[in-house]
């Protein structure tokens, strides 16, 4: 598939997916959600040696200013509404269980659909400038990209209900404090503290990523139970070559050299 409205560079197996419509501040249109799910789909199975990905906004003012609102005039029935969201959450739940390492890699506004973008992410580097809010109430809306079930894991209920009641911003350092993001970096150099945290992840053994990644997020899956899944994944992973080269490593006094098998 052609994409016409991400972009995606590869360095080194570590990718950077960049909304690329700076026009309208990266917003959401559903042409741009269907390109997102189709990489977490099949897009990236052409990438070799894989480490993670970086989603990114283009331009300096906004990572990603919601969903496109003007797609929204012309939706008049409850079915469409509901479909241009259920879009959302397909393509945004293959972020969330992508067996690699995502990461957003946050600077300017993060609003709405953007924040819920931001959210299905597994980790959130936020640039100084970076501003979050859901503004959706202010549309007579609320976030229809899973933002409502994401925000409350992360901040609580208590809070999440304040940010999407009041629509206020918050600034990088207090999405920090609130759990929300995992670290504030200088503007300009959320791509390499991303870079950084995925370089790392990818010396670990990949099956034992992936299956951490699935059993954490059976944490908020209400159709999983996370105690099971973590008992047959550690079953699991005891049996592969993996498990023999860390252990071996270990007892051997050497650094492991993981194949993902
Ligand atoms: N959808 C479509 N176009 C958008 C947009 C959006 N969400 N956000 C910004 N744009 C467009 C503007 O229309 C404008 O285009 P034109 O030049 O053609 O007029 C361009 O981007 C630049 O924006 P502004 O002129 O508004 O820039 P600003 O600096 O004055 O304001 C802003 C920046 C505060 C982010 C403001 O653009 C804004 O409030 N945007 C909307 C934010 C919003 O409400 N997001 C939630 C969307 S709903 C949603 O996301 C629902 C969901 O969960 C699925």
């Amino acid at each position: 598939m052609d994409y016409k409205n991400i972009l995606i560079e590869n360095n080194d197996g570590v990718v950077k997916l960049t909304i690329n419509r700076p026009k309208a501040l990266n917003a959401l249109n559903m042409e741009t959600i269907s390109e997102i799910g189709h990489f977490f789909e099949s897009g990236y199975t052409s990438i070799d040696n894989l480490k993670g990905v970086i989603i990114t906004g283009s331009g300096d003012k906004a990572f990603v200013a919601g969903a496109d609102i003007k797609e929204f005039l012309g939706i008049e029935s409850p079915e469409a509404g509901s479909a241009l969201a259920k879009n959302g959450h397909d393509a945004f739940n293959r972020i969330e269980r992508f067996h690699k390492p995502t990461i957003a890699a946050v600077k300017g506004f993060c609003l709405g659909g953007g924040f819920e973008l931001a959210l299905a992410c597994h980790m959130r580097i936020a640039g100084e400038k970076a501003k979050f809010s859901f503004p959706e109430v202010n549309l007579g809306l609320l976030p229809g990209f899973n933002g409502s079930q994401r925000l409350p894991m992360l901040v609580g209920k208590a809070k999440a209900l304040e940010l999407l009641m009041t629509t206020d911003m918050i600034k990088a350092d207090e999405a920090v404090n609130l759990g929300m993001a995992n670290h504030v970096v200088p503007q300009g150099e959320e791509i390499a503290k991303a870079t950084e945290i995925i370089e790392k992840i990818a010396t670990k053994a990949p099956l034992a990523i992936a299956e951490v990644i699935k059993t954490v997020n059976a944490y908020q899956d209400k159709t999983k139970d996370g105690t099971a899944q973590e008992i047959a994944s550690f079953g699991h992973l005891m049996t592969t070559k993996d498990f023999e080269e860390g252990t071996s490593a270990f007892i051997e006094k050497r650094k492991a050299a993981f194949s993902g098998e």
